[in-house]
């Protein structure tokens, strides 16, 4: 069976004082998560802070970005190998927003799915249509092409070491969530969309929900057979909320 992982993507919030009472908030309530896996992606900046706070105990960190490149003259950039020094286990590779403001292509974030793996992290590919596609009909077509250009890539294999969230841009920082059948329909088009290339890595890949997921909608994303977690960007900034989500994914 595949783990559920609930992921907390905290952009670019946060403080130094802010982010060490919101992990102490979680931690203190990780009591009643037995199954879930958490899992909080800070801003680089912090993730020195986070490392001190979280080691040793249940909760994975990661970045929200790397670089293609390995090092050298790529100012504001971040190499996987620097993740990797401070224990990242995850990274979240595409996200809408870089795709939209950074102009990520899919090809570009391909690579940084390669370059994730090279690190030893596990790469988050976000892939997700705009309202505009999704009213257009072309859903399955765009996230089918998202997912192509990484298997094309780095190869289904690899694709297999990571996880996928499917975030559609629309329903992102908007409180428009997807409804846990439309939710559920692109994420079984996914899985079979990899299953075309290897059953065994679609029935063992996570892939989690994104998009204005909360504590009072989690509970009926999470019970889809196909949505194994969820990324969490608002609710993800309350202990609370954070760990009503992650509970409902124990169940
Ligand atoms: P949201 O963000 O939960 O605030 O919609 C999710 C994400 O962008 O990963």
């Amino acid at each position: 069976m595949r783990q559920p992982l609930v992921a907390g993507n905290w952009k670019m919030n946060g403080t130094r004082a802010s982010i060490k009472e919101l992990l102490e908030g979680v931690k203190n309530g990780m009591g009643e998560v037995t199954i879930a896996e958490v899992a909080v992606c800070s801003p680089h900046i912090f993730l020195c802070d986070v490392q001190q706070q979280l080691d040793g105990s249940a909760i994975a960190w990661g970045g929200q970005d790397v670089s293609v490149h390995e090092s050298g003259a790529y100012t504001g950039e971040t190499a996987g190998a620097m993740l990797a020094e401070f224990g990242c286990k995850y990274v979240i590779i595409g996200h809408s927003e870089r795709r939209t403001y950074h102009g990520e292509t899919d090809q570009l974030v391909a690579e940084k799915f390669t370059a994730a793996r090279k690190a030893g992290l596990v790469p988050i590919l976000c892939i997700g249509e705009t309202l505009e596609e999704r009213e257009s009909g072309i859903t399955e077509e765009v996230v089918g092409r998202q997912i192509d250009a990484v298997v094309e890539h780095c190869g289904i294999g690899m694709l297999g070491e990571g996880v996928i969230a499917y975030e559609p841009v629309w329903a992102i920082g908007t409180g428009k969530t997807a409804t846990p059948e439309q939710a559920q329909d692109v994420h079984a088009f996914i899985r079979a969309r990899i299953a075309a290339s290897s059953q065994a890595v679609a029935d063992g890949l996570q892939i989690l929900y994104g998009g204005s997921m909360n504590a009072g909608n989690a509970a009926d994303l999470l019970a889809q057979a196909d949505i194994d977690g969820g990324l969490i960007g608002g609710a993800s900034l309350k202990p609370a909320d954070f760990l009503a989500i992650a509970t409902a994914a124990n169940a």
